[in-house]
């Protein structure tokens, strides 16, 4: 039988869902990640792939892994023990959950330096302010990056600050944090916007080189990328969004929501590339700039605009905030876990894992500047823990999400914990059997040259 309520409590209202599981999915991956993988992989059929994997896999996946998340009311791990035993299926499904757990381990380990990133900018808004020379931003930029201290610094501070506001729990901590950043950011971005419209000619080349699409420029790999990112950028496919579900009453819609999380997330994506891309090509560079890409754009529109020097302070400030908002999602599957399994306090909890990861951020830090020769497969730290993770670990786990709730979950519980009416529920149960896990199937396939 499924639970009540979980253990860890649960969100205030359905308002305060949304917050939180939008906090969750909107983050670097729509501001820096976005916008630099699209340049990297040639801007209209990158975004167009990215688009339908959101629509066919992202948000029919999404409703499931919520929906398992409720219905089970515990961590990942257990609640797919529950599952398991409520549908009478195999209790190694719990591995997926373990699974999550690492991947979403591995993930903040990089996600935290990336954050440290724009804490580190937020400082250099306020005291050195922002150069209208494209020249001299990339300057900063490198030197930055070049250096180990400040990026272990800078990790460090903002791991201290994700797990200052996990130890607090569901609704002081996670739930507070949201409520005014979202909004927040959204209007910083639309100022963003405007302020490309200034660029005249390169603004239409911006959009033209985010729309326009021309399938020649992508391969296997950018198939894969964009489907990986469609998962990272919902959070789906390790156990995040799932152990949000685990705190959602009952009687809130799981496939409202999930369009409304799904909705607000990309339409902040793509802002974010409209924002970006008329200042690459304005100021002469290279849209395949790499991570390196909004720290060497950015800058230029707030050194170049009156005001500049707030709206620089503040849009680094509420990129921060938005990475918290994941960070937060990303490592509460372990707490949880450790809370339920170990018996431990949540500070035990956030500080064990907290620190494991921490230590493994600092090898990604060092993987930019003293360890940047040091490669695996070809890939340096960051590059390998990013492939394995967004390309691999999140699909896979996604595609394993989508099977047990299409194939192993007895049709009735699903229906139950859905609670949607008939012709929504069997278009997504469309989706969930067939649709999302062959995608995730034949892309996989695709990669390895065998489709
Ligand atoms: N969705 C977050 C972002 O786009 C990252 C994330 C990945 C969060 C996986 C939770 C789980 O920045």
């Amino acid at each position: 039988m499924a639970n009540t309520k979980s253990i860890h409590g649960e969100w205030s209202s359905r308002f305060a869902y949304i917050l939180a599981a939008t906090g969750s999915a909107v983050g670097l991956g729509n501001i820096w990640k976005f916008p630099y993988i699209t340049g990297e992989n040639g801007g209209g059929a990158f975004v167009l792939v990215y688009l339908a994997c959101v629509l066919a896999i992202g948000i029919p996946i999404m409703i499931a892994e919520t929906m398992m998340g409720r219905r089970g009311r515990q961590s990942p791990i257990n609640t797919l023990t529950s599952l398991s035993t409520e549908a009478g299926a195999n209790k190694n499904w719990h591995y997926l959950g373990w699974m999550g757990v690492i991947a979403g381990v591995l993930i903040l380990s990089y996600y935290s330096v990336i954050a440290g990133w724009a804490s580190a900018y937020v400082f250099k808004a306020i005291f050195g302010g922002f150069s209208a020379d494209a020249m001299e931003v990339k300057a900063t930029f490198d030197n930055f990056i070049a250096s180990p201290m400040q990026l272990i610094f800078w990790h460090t501070v903002f791991m201290i600050a994700t797990m200052s506001v996990v130890r607090k729990g569901v609704k002081s901590g996670l739930e507070k944090a949201v409520q005014l950043l979202m909004p927040a950011l959204l209007a910083l971005l639309l100022l963003l916007v405007a302020y490309a419209m200034t660029t005249g000619e390169s603004y239409f080349k911006g959009l033209f080189f985010l729309f326009s699409p021309d399938f020649s420029e992508i391969d296997s790999d950018a198939v894969l990328t964009a489907m990986g990112h469609a998962f990272f950028t919902l959070g789906l496919g390790m156990g995040a969004i799932m152990v949000y579900g685990s705190y959602l009453p009952s009687g809130i819609s799981i496939a409202k929501t999930t369009l409304y999380i799904a909705g607000a997330d990309t339409v902040v994506a793509l802002l974010a590339g409209i924002a970006i891309f008329p200042l690459v090509f304005a100021n002469g560079l290279e849209p395949a700039s790499g991570p390196g890409l909004i720290f060497q754009t950015l800058p230029i529109a707030f050194g170049n605009m009156t005001g500049g020097w707030l709206f620089g302070i503040l849009f680094f400030v509420l990129l921060v905030f938005a990475a918290l908002t994941s960070s937060i999602s990303l490592i509460e599957p372990i707490v949880a876990w450790l809370v339920e399994n170990k018996g431990y306090t949540r500070d035990r909890a956030s500080i064990i894992s907290g620190t494991i990861t921490w230590a493994l951020g600092v090898t990604v830090a060092l993987s930019f500047n003293a360890w940047s020769e040091f490669t695996i497969l070809g890939k340096t730290i960051f590059n390998a823990l990013d492939y394995l993770t967004a390309n691999l670990m999140l699909p896979i786990g996604g595609f394993c999400i989508a099977v047990f709730s299409a194939w192993v979950m007895h049709d009735k519980d699903v229906r139950d914990e859905l609670d949607i009416p008939e012709l929504q529920y069997v278009l997504w149960k469309y989706l969930i059997s067939y649709v999302a896990p062959a995608a995730v199937f034949l892309v996989f396939l695709h990669v390895l040259g065998i489709f």
